[in-house]
């Protein structure tokens, strides 16, 4: 197909803002008669506050101080159960729970008061590890601890097991993870009883903001105004926890009557907001002497942390993405999402999916390992194909073939050649050396019905100038939102990428199009960007200002006349599920995404047996993601996914002492720097998907599933080690290899 904009490198909309500094960050914005706005947090993990006490040397009367008794209405964070206070009312369920906000205009001063509040905080027994929870050791949640819990069944596993040939079981852990956008969390409000609520900040979705504070200020909905500001990262970390901070500093305006604005500094981010959910997977596979999946069951459990949160949609995708792009006839998947008194863990790029993906993939070498094949030839031996049917009995529709997806990746990578040749010099080197990959899938946007109940809404607009501006909430934190939805509507309209303008999310100003996360932007919004575009063509078409064919200048002068003659021009598209997904959320079967993206990753790894350094030398990422929109950007998504997934795997070890974590700090929270990274060498297999814009697929949280996998498979080639917890430190490894060699 020829075109003109989709598959193109076009360059960032919003790149000259950045990078000649004038986009204005949420930190650069002020407001006359500002406050700044602080939290005093729980230092204490679980508890019933006796006491606030406050130093006298701080001249208190000149502070705004909120506490829960301030709350105008619901003293909650509105988002699947409503659980979580905006402000600990005598309980404290995790350390760094917030208990009361205050503001000043001076910040120096505000930060000295802060830490002159005394928490009288009489201790209750505090439950730290998702296995005291799901021992239920102690009981601080709910009757059972249990957030959420989902089975999954398939054919019938209970009857595998005595006919097959070989039994493995395995047990997979991983921790917690920071986000560690660049740009920590902020906000400024103004609010007051008569206009309301204004929230200005760095976020993703600003109607779940919206949603948040209409319940907290027991508002209508249009007295709550939310607008996102340019935003630097966001990886899941701004999906939820902006509607806590922007709450906090909506009391602190409510009650002063003066904007507030409230910046974490790092140390406070990266201490209070969400992180990864921590998590352990247990496998048991059946499988025959030729080496085919009978059987699987598997118990996944995630550790949500103190309260609800969005830990019952991560459990989710995580349990869905368990069994993997295998064929397997009976499947059953338990999993759980338990309580712990930490901060809540939350979202964050892959959503559950990297976590049992990595249990999947080092459990499949296992496996391959007992029926005496090699991790390559078990796969292709399991791989689904098209017309077979994934854990949840969804009837996979694509052409996939992860088996050429395997030979490419296989052929990048040299990875036969490079196999033989480690294994052959390995024997008296100091430094040894491997191979190893892991093969997965990705789906697009919401679960199961959820596209069906957010009923995405985007509008098409012609402006003054006689451009079309896009009007979405959804955001652009870096991904490329801006230009790809310029790019599509761009080519939908037969325009030039300048006449497209992305409108700022803002409330006021643009519908809802539901959340910027799950790989849904460019997949779902998207689509509905061209539909939008294409409905406003339709409209200067039938009002006949617009010809059938038209040049882009000829569709400037249409949309100026269009609003000399009838004012406005403003046309919207809502979604609409295909009509074939069918999924029942009852038994959680049917067609869990609308598509998958299918990859492969392939690692190189040296291990230093003396110093006990484990490092990625060379990678290599193919994988099927529909057509590509831009392919610089593309690129970019999965580097940087595949760098932070290099992170997740031997880098960042967030260390917990009573519920806190302790290095909260970039300098003893190391994440890997480009020293520290290998060629990224990116590979796009496209098979254009019937109902993506210009047959795209949703990418953003694919490259975080695989590399995990892919390198503790690769120095299991190295070393001989099944190593099967992340992060792997040099500590562990150290221990491994003495244990190995006792
Ligand atoms: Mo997300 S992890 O922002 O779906």
């Amino acid at each position: 197909m020829q075109t003109r904009f989709i598959g193109k490198p076009m360059p960032r909309k919003e790149g000259r803002e950045k990078v000649t500094g004038r986009a204005r960050y949420i930190d650069d914005i002020t407001m006359p008669g500002m406050l700044f706005g602080a939290t005093v947090r729980s230092p204490v993990p679980r508890g019933r506050i006796k006491e606030i006490r406050f130093d006298p040397q701080i001249p208190w009367d000149e502070f705004t101080i909120v506490t829960a008794q301030d709350v105008p209405g619901s003293n909650y964070v509105a988002l699947i159960v409503n659980d979580q206070p905006y402000l600990a009312d005598r309980l404290v369920n995790h350390a760094e729970e917030p208990v009361l906000l205050l503001a000043h205009t001076d910040k120096y001063l505000l930060e000295e008061a802060r830490r002159a509040v005394r928490l009288e905080i009489e201790p209750l027994p505090p439950v730290f590890t998702l296995d005291e929870s799901d021992e239920k050791k102690e009981i601080i949640w709910g009757e059972d601890n249990v957030f959420k819990s989902f089975l999954v069944e398939k054919g019938n596993v209970d009857d595998v097991w005595a006919g097959a040939d070989f039994i493995v079981e395995g047990e997979y852990r991983t921790g917690a993870q920071e986000q560690l956008y660049i740009e920590t969390n902020g906000v400024i409000a103004v609010a007051n009883p008569e206009e309301g609520v204004t929230v200005w900040g760095s976020m993703q979705c600003p109607y779940y903001v919206h949603k948040a504070l209409i319940k907290l200020f027991n508002l209508p909905e249009d007295k709550i105004r939310v607008v996102q500001t340019e935003t630097g990262g966001g990886f899941g970390g701004k999906e939820e926890y902006p509607s806590m901070i922007a709450g906090h500093a909506a009391l602190l305006a409510w009650k002063s009557g003066k904007p507030v604005k409230i910046i974490y500094d790092r140390a406070e981010d990266m201490a209070a907001t969400t992180k990864r959910h921590p998590s352990r997977t247990r496998h048991r596979t059946a499988v025959t002497r030729d080496g085919r999946l009978l059987g699987m069951e598997i118990d996944f459990v995630v550790d949500g942390g103190a309260y609800a949160t969005l830990s019952a949609v991560v459990l989710s995708r995580g349990t869905i993405h368990a069994a993997g792009p295998y064929n397997c006839p009976n499947v059953r998947i338990r999993s759980r999402a338990v309580a712990t008194n930490v901060p809540p863990h939350g979202a964050f790029r892959g959503f559950g999916a990297p976590q049992s993906i990595f249990a999947l993939e080092r459990h499949m070498n296992k496996v391959a390992r007992a029926v005496g094949l090699s991790p390559e030839e078990f796969r292709r031996r399991n791989f689904i194909r098209e017309g077979e049917t994934t854990a949840t009995s969804q009837v996979i529709r694509e052409a996939v073939d992860m088996q050429r997806l395997v030979e490419r990746a296989f052929e990048l990578s040299d990875y036969r050649d490079k196999q033989e040749r480690f294994a052959r010099e390995n024997e008296s080197a100091r430094v040894k050396r491997g191979v190893g990959f892991a093969s997965f899938m990705h789906g697009a946007g919401f679960t199961g019905s959820g596209e069906k109940y957010l009923q995405s809404i985007v509008g098409a607009e012609a402006t003054p100038e006689g451009r079309v501006r896009i009007l979405a909430a959804n955001t652009e934190i870096g991904q490329g939102t801006n230009t790809i939805f310029a790019q599509i509507a761009a080519e939908a309209l037969g325009l030039d990428f300048e006449q497209i303008e992305v409108a700022q999310p803002d409330t006021a100003n643009v519908p809802n199009s539901g959340p910027t996360v799950a790989s849904r932007t460019t997949m779902i919004v998207g689509k509905l960007v061209e539909s939008a575009a294409l409905s406003l063509r339709q409209t200067l078409q039938n009002s006949k200002l617009l010809a059938d064919s038209y040049s882009p200048e000829d569709f400037s002068r249409a949309c100026r006349d269009y609003l000399a003659k009838y004012g406005q021009l403003k046309s919207f598209s809502q979604y609409k599920q295909p009509a074939e997904i069918d999924w029942d959320d009852e038994k959680y079967r049917g067609d869990a995404y609308g598509a998958f993206a299918w990859a492969v990753y392939v690692a190189e790894v040296s291990v230093d047996t003396l110093t006990f350094e484990a490092r990625v030398e060379d990678f290599v990422a193919v994988q099927e993601v529909g057509r590509v929109i831009n392919p610089t950007m593309a690129a970019g998504q999965i580097e940087g996914g595949v760098a932070q997934g290099i992170g997740y795997t031997l880098f960042e070890n967030v260390v917990w002492r009573g519920g806190r974590m302790i290095n909260n700090q970039m300098t003893n929270y190391i994440i890997p720097t480009t020293a520290d990274i290998p060629p990224i060498r990116v590979h796009f297999e496209e098979m254009p998907y019937e109902h993506g814009p210009g047959g795209a697929k949703g990418i953003g949280e694919l490259p975080m599933d695989g590399a995990a996998p892919a390198i503790l498979n690769a120095i299991e080639n190295a070393t001989g080690l099944e190593l099967n917890q992340i992060p792997l430190m040099p500590e562990q490894l150290m221990e491994a290899f003495r244990g190995e060699h006792a």
